[in-house]
């Protein structure tokens, strides 16, 4: 019931929620009494999950955005909070595998864009997310790393420097926003105590996969 509390009327954005993780961490916010806003680049795969929610009698928001394009997500930000008055909690979920090769052989313009997106991405949804949270002085960041977001994957280094990459990121913005009633996390497995600190390195909690 108290957990209830915590997510009814409150709103949640979650990238990636076309498919996989992301619709399913759309289906479990909104099975809480949370309003959705389902964000993808596939805007079928989109419209769908936002489909599966109101019919199950939730809220929910379809806005398109690719999470490379700096204006598309501040858009998506901004029509979050005007749809439904604020943002409590993100969840940075978009994000790809790419060519598998040993890094000697891994093509350039492979490493570029998963960097654009699984990194890039996550910083520029950060970034929006936290001014919107700054000025209500509270929320809540859920951004996707991975396992190998603490360990080596062969064949997939662009993979693997991406979700260290989110890591470092996600504990430097919680060590930023400590004092201001903000809280990051990782997932899977990585829990960030008030001061950024990892208080759960060795951990693989919820994860496994990639
Ligand atoms: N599936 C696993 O085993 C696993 C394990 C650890 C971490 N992860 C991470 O979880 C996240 C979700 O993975 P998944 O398995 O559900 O993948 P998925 O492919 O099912 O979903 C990813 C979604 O991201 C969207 N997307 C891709 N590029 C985008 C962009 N530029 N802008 C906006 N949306 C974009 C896709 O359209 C898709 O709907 C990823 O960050 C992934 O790295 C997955």
């Amino acid at each position: 019931m108290k957990k209830e509390k915590e997510f009814q009327d409150k709103t949640a954005l979650i990238t990636g929620a076309g498919s996989g993780i992301g619709r399913e961490t759309a289906l479990e916010f909104s099975g809480l009494g949370t309003n959705v806003v389902v964000s993808d680049i596939d805007e079928t795969a989109g419209k769908e999950t936002v489909k599966m929610l109101t019919k199950a009698g939730g809220d929910a928001l379809f806005v398109k955005a690719d999470v490379t394009r700096s204006e598309e997500v501040k858009k998506m930000v901004g029509e979050s909070v005007e749809k439904f008055g604020g943002l409590d909690f993100a969840v940075n979920n978009a994000g790809v595998l790419s060519a598998e090769a040993r890094t000697g052989d891994y093509p350039e313009e492979d490493w570029r864009r998963l960097i654009d997106i699984n990194l890039t991405g996550v910083f520029l949804c950060m970034k929006y997310e936290l001014q919107q949270m700054a000025k209500q002085s509270s929320g809540v960041i859920i951004n996707t790393a991975s396992i190998a977001g603490i360990a080596g994957f062969p064949k997939n280094s662009a993979y693997a420097a991406s979700k260290h990459g989110v890591v470092g990121l996600t504990k430097s913005a919680a060590i930023e926003y400590a004092q201001r009633n903000s809280h990051q996390r990782c997932l899977p497995g990585i829990h960030l105590d008030a001061n950024g600190r990892n208080s759960d390195e060795t951990s693989t909690g919820t994860g496994g996969g990639a």
